[in-house]
């Protein structure tokens, strides 16, 4: 059985890293920044997870685990949950595990480019969690729909969707192109929620 007072106590060292992140390179070179969701998306995040009550999460962008967490600690039973999640660096995809495994948590963390991770996954999930490079969003989420991995009643999320707008507009505009029921929260940073 998981303690949620562990799982709280992490997530309040976790809100205490810096937002404005280590930096790294893309794998385009670009720079990037790992910075934690903010503290108003956490509680969101959680409150989505009770609603929805999804038996197979997926999250692109780990980093080291703050968003996982939050997601984690709305599920009620976690006997049959698939969570997946996906990082690129392979030391902070070891250290979160690392994390995830010290407070039994359920939470697989997949080391790779989430292009080469996603072709390889397989079953629907039920929410899946935006949080990688802003401006890989909707090639993500096409090879997602491709994949058959995502589909109707997917609950789908995405972190920066104000501050990051123009990164995620190929991605924004197909919500609203495709006619998917969709809203954006006005959170410090902006979550897309979606229902396909
Ligand atoms: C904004 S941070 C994620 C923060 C995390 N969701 C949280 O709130 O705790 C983005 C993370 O995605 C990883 N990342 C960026 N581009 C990626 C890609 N193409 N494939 C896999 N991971 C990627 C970065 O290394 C970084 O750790």
């Amino acid at each position: 059985m998981t303690n949620t007072q562990d799982i709280n106590n992490e997530i309040n060292i976790l809100e205490g890293f810096s937002k404005k992140g280590k930096s790294y390179t893309n794998t385009n070179g670009s720079f990037g920044w790992r910075n934690p969701i903010r503290q108003d998306t956490g509680r969101i995040l959680q409150s989505l997870v009770i609603a929805k009550n999804p038996k197979r999460i997926l999250e692109i962008g780990t980093a080291h685990g703050l968003s996982a967490l939050y997601l984690y600690s709305g599920i009620k039973e976690t006997n049959e949950l698939v969570f997946d999640t996906i990082e690129f660096d392979t030391a902070v995809a070891k250290d979160t595990q690392e994390r995830f495994d010290s407070l039994q948590v359920s939470i697989n963390v997949h080391a790779g480019e989430a292009m080469e991770i996603i072709d390889n996954l397989s079953g629907k999930y039920d929410l899946v969690f935006f949080d990688a490079q802003k401006s890989h969003y909707f090639k993500q989420l096409n090879l997602l729909l491709e994949n058959g991995v995502i589909g109707k009643d997917t609950l789908i999320l995405a972190d920066n969707v104000i501050d990051r707008e123009e990164e995620c507009k190929e991605f924004l505009e197909w919500f609203t192109a495709n006619k998917i029921n969709h809203s954006i929260i006005p959170t410090e940073c902006g979550l897309l929620v979606a229902n396909l």
